[in-house]
C-alpha cells in the first residue's frame, strides 16, 4: 500500500477577492482529479482561502497568537466547516469516498506551540476505503486558548506519523520560482535555493515558499509543489512542477 497526501491550497479553491466565497470552478476541476485518480490511500488536505483567514484576523487569532474567546472559536472553525461541506459534497458527487476529520476536535498544541495530532483514526478510515480530509483549523494550544493549525502542518504531521510515500501541493504557483520565474524542477538542499528564496527562518511564520521548502527537506519523503493543471498528472506518479526530496 502506497499512501498519498495531497493539500488543495485554499487560495486556488476559494475566491481570495471575496470573504467566504469558492471558487467553483477551480474546485471543479482539482476534484475532477481527484474522482479520475487511481489511487490506493489518500490522505486530503485543505486550505482556508477566504473562509479562514480573515475571520483569523479579525479576531487577531494566528498560528503564534492565541484567543481564548468563544466566538472566535466559533466563528473560525463554523467558516471552516462550511468550506469543507462544498469540498466534501464535490468529491461525493465524483463518488469520492469522502470523509471528515475536523482538527480542532482532536488536534492540540503544547505550551511549546508543538502539535499533536492523532493518526489512528485516520489510518483506519484508510484501511476501511475511505479517504480522509482535513483543513487548517483553530487548535487548542496550551497558554494561549487556541491558535491556527496551517493546511502546511497537517500534511506535514501526518505523512510523517503514518510514512507516507509521496506528498503534494497544488498552490496557486505551478511550482518554486527561480529569479526568471522559471520553475525549479527538482530541489534536494536549502543551499541550492537560498539565494532565490533567502533565509528561511525569516519568513517562517508567514508561511512563505522559504518555510515551506525548508520544512519539506525535512519531512523524509518526496513532496512536489504544483499549480492546479497538474493534480492529474501528480496522482498518476508523475513529478510536475518543483519536487522537493531532501
Ligand atoms: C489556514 O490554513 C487555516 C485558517 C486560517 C483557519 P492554511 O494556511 O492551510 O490555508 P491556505 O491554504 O493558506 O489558504
Amino acid at each position: 500500500m502506497s499512501l498519498t497526501v495531497l493539500k488543495l491550497g485554499g487560495s486556488v479553491i476559494t475566491d481570495k477577492d471575496r470573504p467566504d466565497t469558492l471558487d467553483g470552478e477551480m474546485l471543479d476541476s482539482v476534484t475532477d482529479a481527484v474522482g479520475d485518480a487511481q489511487i490506493d490511500d489518500l490522505v486530503l488536505v485543505h486550505g482556508a482561502g477566504s473562509f479562514g483567514h480573515h475571520h483569523a484576523s479579525e479576531h487577531g487569532v494566528s498560528k503564534t497568537v492565541g484567543s481564548s474567546d468563544v466566538a472566535a472559536v466559533i466563528d473560525i472553525h463554523g467558516a471552516m466547516e462550511t468550506l469543507d461541506q462544498f469540498v466534501l459534497s464535490r468529491l461525493h458527487e465524483r463518488d469520492v469516498p469522502a470523509v471528515p476529520v475536523h482538527p480542532f476536535s482532536v488536534a492540540s498544541r503544547d505550551s511549546n506551540a508543538e502539535l499533536s495530532l492523532p493518526v489512528q483514526q485516520i489510518s483506519t478510515m484508510l484501511g476501511e476505503g475511505f479517504v480522509p480530509v482535513l483543513y487548517g483549523d483553530v487548535v487548542v494550544h496550551e497558554g494561549k486558548g487556541v491558535t491556527i493549525v496551517s493546511g502546511d502542518e497537517l500534511v506535514t504531521s501526518v505523512a510523517r506519523q503514518l510514512d507516507a510515500d509521496r506528498v503534494g501541493f497544488c498552490s496557486t504557483v505551478p511550482g518554486v520560482l527561480d529569479e526568471d520565474d522559471a520553475v525549479i524542477p527538482e530541489i534536494t538542499s536549502y543551499e541550492s535555493v537560498a539565494d532565490v528564496l533567502g533565509e528561511s527562518e525569516s519568513t517562517d511564520v508567514t508561511g512563505g515558499m522559504a518555510g515551506k521548502v525548508a520544512a519539506l527537506l525535512e519531512l523524509g519523503a518526496p513532496a512536489s509543489i504544483f499549480g492546479p493543471n497538474d493534480v492529474t498528472a501528480f496522482l498518476d506518479g508523475e513529478n510536475p512542477g518543483t519536487k522537493i526530496d531532501g
